[in-house]
Order: C-alpha cells, then structure tokens, then sequence
C-alpha cells in the first residue's frame, strides 16, 4: 500500500525518537512490499522560533491531507516562561483539535522482564494489561482561559456529545478485551464529572455484555498501583488521563515506553509516545525510542490497517526488551541508534517468518 505520513519531530528528544520510529517504518515498508512517504514539518518550540507560531499554516494543512501524522514531543525550557505571549504546547492542542482526535489510546503493559524497575512488588504486576481511553478535544485544556493581573481561569467544559463519542470508543474497545470498564470522574465535586457519570451510565445500558464501573480519580490514583491488573479499559476525561497515564508509566518502568494512537472519526489519526521532549536528556542520543516504534506500530494497525506489520513492530519491541539492549532510563547504557538497531535485525526475523508463513 501506498501511504503519506507526515512526521512532527518537535523539540528536545522529539527528533531523536521520531529519526529511530521512521527508520522503523522504512523497514516495515521494505519487509512487506509497502510505498510510505514522509514529509516533514515544524510545530512546538521550533516552530515558533522559526515563524513565530507553534503550528504554521504549512503543518497544519500538510497533517490534514496525510494518512497518519507521527510527532516525537514539544515544549522546553526555553519556551516556559510562565508570561510567554505562546507556547509550543499550544500548537499541540490546536493540532488535536484541528484532527478531531477526541479519543487518546494509552495502552499498558509491564514486561517482565523490566518488572524490577517498578518501585511496586513484581508480583502486582503479572497480567497488568490496561488500555487508557483519555478525551482528548474537552475539558479544561479547551475551555475559555482568562487572566488579569491577580486572577487566573481555565474554564472545564464538557458536552455530551464529546462525552458519548468517547465512552463509545471505550465501550467498543473493551468489546475485544477483557469486556471491563472502568470509567474514572470526580462526580463528588465536579459537575463536569457528574455529566460524564450520568452519560456513561446511560451507555453502559447499550452494552450489558460489559461490566461498568465508576471509580473517583483520587482513589483511582492509589488504586492503580495497589491492583493494576483489575482494570481492563480505563475510560477518562482529558486532565485525570493526562495524569493518570504518566503514573501508570512508573508500572511499566519508563514514561519512554508507552506508546498512544489519537483518533477521531477521520482515519487519519496523530500518534505520539505519551512523554514530553525530555530536556534533561535531550541531545545525548540516548532517549528511549521504544514509546515512539511503538506509536508507528499503532499507527500501522489504527490508521493503514496493517495488523500483521504492527503486530511485527510490537513483537520486534518484545525482543529487544526481553534481551536488551537498553537505554539508561530501563537499567541499561545502550544509545537510542543501539535500540533501534537491534529493533530493526529482530524485525528482520519477524518479518521472514511472516514471508515463510504467507508462502
Ligand atoms: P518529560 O516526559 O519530558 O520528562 C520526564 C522525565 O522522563 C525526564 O526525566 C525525562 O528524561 C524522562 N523521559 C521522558 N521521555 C524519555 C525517553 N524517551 N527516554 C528516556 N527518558 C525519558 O516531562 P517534563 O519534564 O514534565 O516536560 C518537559 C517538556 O515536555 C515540557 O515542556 C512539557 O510541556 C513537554 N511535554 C510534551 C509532551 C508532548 O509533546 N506530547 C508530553 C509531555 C510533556
Ligand atoms: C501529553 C502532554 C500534553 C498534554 C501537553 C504537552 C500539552 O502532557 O501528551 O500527555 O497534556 O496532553
Ligand atoms: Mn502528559
């Protein structure tokens, strides 16, 4: 298949990580007889020290017109000042905004073999296997933000349309897992959260095959790390998923590993490892690209519908964690191009399996 991708490198380690992902693809493309183009543009910090804007009009209409847009991460410090008229961040929102990605895919796994990283007791992470549906377009990063001298608002607002759509997904998903969902609010306080409870509660009656539970997000922050492996699909609004999602990160053993797919109604998605440009790192070639090759592998089944070739990516991944090398954050001292390398000769072997299966 023929397919156009357009690749946002970003700031810090966001070109590092995305340079090894494309490299990825490349190889992909090559074992499985596919035509992929990429195209290159700015957004975040770069692109504002370049045009002035955090998403020129030139990256906003060449991600449109792809099939799939795969970003490494934006922002640093010297974009933080806290009076700084923009942000590079603010590129990212209008981005997701823009694509319509309203719901954000976290997937969690633990390796085993990495289960020593986590500070929790090994054996509370066997069989963890959760999928994070985060709203992505609502909420306080959208609403109507105001500040005078000695008052600041970020107004929280949620429809319920932009409720419905993204519990949808989340319903949908959990129908090919474990038939669990876990919907997490703070309807004790917020009235946002009670929207949200009483929208899933009305959705959960379409779907009696799947089991439902609501969970308030102070309790769900302890509870994901006291019992993982209980939850199946964990379905949240966009601040708690933000949050909860980088905790659930410390399970895997590093904000570099986890991957996410941002979709919509298009099928064009965006696809971003879940971590930030890394700025203690950046530079060094040694930041972890695993949460990015595996961001291209969810792009690959998500957006072009090539579940055999993502599907190798993910077991090349496996590989590599299982017998290394790995880079510092995983216990390791391997560089980012040393990763990658071993991700691409195992690859290598997966796709000559899938040759040796397919004849
Ligand atoms: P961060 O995710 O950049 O870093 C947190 C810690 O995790 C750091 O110690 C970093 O070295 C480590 N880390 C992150 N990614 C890693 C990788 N691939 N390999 C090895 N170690 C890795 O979070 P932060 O420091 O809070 O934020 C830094 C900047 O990134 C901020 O400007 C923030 O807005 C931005 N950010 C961007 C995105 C995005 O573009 N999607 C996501 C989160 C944060
Ligand atoms: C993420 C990041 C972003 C978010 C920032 C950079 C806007 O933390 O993708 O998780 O909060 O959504
Ligand atoms: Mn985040």
């Amino acid at each position: 298949m023929r397919a156009q991708i357009v690749i946002l490198p970003g700031d810090g380690v966001g070109p590092e990580v995305t340079a090894a992902a494309v490299t990825v693809l490349d190889a992909v493309a090559a074992h499985f007889d596919h035509s992929f183009h990429f195209d290159e543009h700015l957004i975040g910090g770069c692109a504002i020290d370049a045009t002035g804007e955090p998403l020129p009009a030139a990256s906003l209409e060449a991600c449109k017109a792809a099939d799939a847009v795969l970003l490494g991460a934006v922002g640093g410090p010297q974009w933080s000042d806290p009076n700084a008229p923009v942000r590079p961040e603010q590129g990212l929102l209008a981005l997701r905004a823009a694509l319509g990605v309203y719901a954000n895919l976290r997937p969690l796994q633990v390796h085993p073999r990495l289960a020593a990283l986590s500070p929790l007791k090994n054996e509370k992470l066997k069989n963890v296997d959760v999928l994070f549906v985060r709203e992505l377009t609502g909420g306080a990063y959208f609403g109507a933000k105001t500040r005078t001298s000695d008052t600041a608002i970020d107004e929280c607002k949620y429809t319920v349309a932009e409720v419905e759509r993204v519990v949808r997904r989340a319903f949908n998903l959990a129908r090919g897992r474990r038939k669990h969902v876990t919907s997490v609010d703070k309807a004790n306080v917020l009235e946002t959260s009670r929207l949200w409870r009483s929208t899933v509660q009305r959705i959960a009656a379409e779907y009696p095959d799947v089991k439902v539970e609501h969970q308030l997000v102070d309790s769900m922050a302890m509870l994901l790390l006291t019992q993982p492996s209980r939850y199946d699909v964990v379905v949240t609004e966009n601040l708690f998923g933000d949050i909860l999602t980088d905790e659930a990160a410390a399970l895997a053993g590093s904000l570099g590993l986890l991957p996410s797919a941002s979709i919509g109604e298009a099928k064009a998605g965006l696809y971003e490892p879940i971590h930030g440009s890394a700025p203690d790192i950046a530079g060094q070639g040694v930041a972890n690209p695993i949460g990015t090759i595996l961001s291209a592998a969810m792009l690959l089944r998500h957006s072009l519908d090539l579940e055999q070739e993502a599907a190798a990516v993910e077991a090349a991944v496996a590989e590599v964690l299982e017998h290394g090398p790995h880079t510092r954050d995983i216990g390791g001292q391997a560089s980012t191009t040393e990763v990658l390398e071993a991700v691409l000769s195992a690859l290598d072997e997966q796709a000559c399996h899938a040759a040796a299966f397919l004849r």
